[in-house]
C-alpha cells in the first residue's frame, strides 16, 4: 500500500503540476535523447531555446547524421561540452546502421550507443518508450536519499546503484514516464538541495526525513 500511494501521489503531482517545456509535447525517442543529452549539465531554462533551434534545424535522426559537424557545433555554441554534440551525432548515425533509423527500446541495446550513459538510456526507455526503467541523476538521489532515508554518501560511484535498485522498487510499473519525471521535477521544484518546500510535498506523507525534521541534512555527500 506504501508503495501504491507513493506512486499515485507522485504521479498525480507531476500530472497536474508539470511545468509546460518543449520536449514535453513529443515522445520521439530522438527528441527526448536531444534534450536529456543538453540538460546533463546544463540548467532547464538555459536548455529551452537551444532545444527548439535544435528541432528547427534537425527535426530528425536523418537529418542530423547527414549534418556537417561545424554546423551541429554552432547550434551548441554556449552549451559547453561540445563532446556531447559529437557523441550524439556519432549515435544517431549508429541508430541508422545498425537499427534502420529506430531508437532501441531496451537497455542493453541502447546502452552501446555512443554517448548513452546509464542515467539516458533509462530516461529515454521511460520518457519515450513508457518502460519501467530507472533514470538516476543526482536531483532524484537527492530526493530518494530524503523520502527512503538512505545515508550512503552520494559521491561514491557505487552509491548510484543503491538508488537504481530503489527505482526499480518504486517504478508505476504502468506511468514509468510520469514517476520518473515526477522525480526530476520534484528535485527541481520542491526537493531542492537547500531550503526544501516540504509543505507543498506530494509525498511527505511518504517521506522519512520529512517525518525525522531535518529533510536539508540529506543527501550526505563527501568531496565536493
Ligand atoms: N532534467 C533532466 N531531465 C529532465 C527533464 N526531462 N525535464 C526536466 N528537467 C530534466
Amino acid at each position: 500500500p506504501y508503495v501504491i500511494e507513493f506512486r499515485q501521489a507522485l504521479v498525480a503531482w507531476f500530472e497536474s503540476e508539470k511545468r509546460d517545456l518543449p520536449w514535453r509535447h513529443t515522445t520521439d525517442p530522438y527528441k527526448i535523447w536531444v534534450s536529456e543529452v543538453m540538460l546533463q549539465q546544463t540548467r532547464v531554462d538555459t536548455v529551452i531555446p537551444y532545444y527548439n533551434r535544435f528541432m528547427e534545424s534537425f527535426p530528425t535522426l536523418e537529418v542530423l547524421a547527414d549534418a556537417p559537424q561545424e554546423y551541429l557545433l554552432k547550434h551548441w555554441e554556449g552549451l559547453g561540452y561540445y563532446s556531447r554534440a559529437r557523441n550524439l551525432q556519432a549515435g544517431v548515425r549508429e541508430v541508422i546502421e545498425t537499427y534502420g533509423g529506430v531508437v532501441p527500446n531496451n537497455r542493453h541495446d541502447i546502452s552501446k550507443l555512443k554517448g548513452v550513459g546509464p542515467y539516458t538510456a533509462g530516461a529515454i526507455l521511460s520518457i519515450a518508450y513508457n518502460q519501467p526503467e530507472h533514470a538516476v541523476d543526482g536531483n532524484v538521489m537527492r530526493v530518494l536519499s530524503r523520502v527512503l532515508h538512505i545515508h550512503e554518501d552520494i559521491a561514491l560511484p557505487k552509491t548510484k546503484k543503491i538508488f537504481e535498485e530503489a527505482v526499480e522498487q518504486l517504478i508505476d510499473p504502468q506511468h514509468a514516464s510520469s514517476f520518473n519525471q515526477g522525480l526530476m521535477e520534484l528535485g527541481a521544484l520542491i526537493c531542492t538541495p537547500t531550503s526544501p518546500k516540504c509543505l507543498l510535498c506530494p509525498v511527505r506523507d511518504y517521506c522519512i526525513a520529512f517525518h525525522e525534521g531535518e529533510p536539508e541534512k540529506l543527501p550526505v555527500k563527501s568531496k565536493k
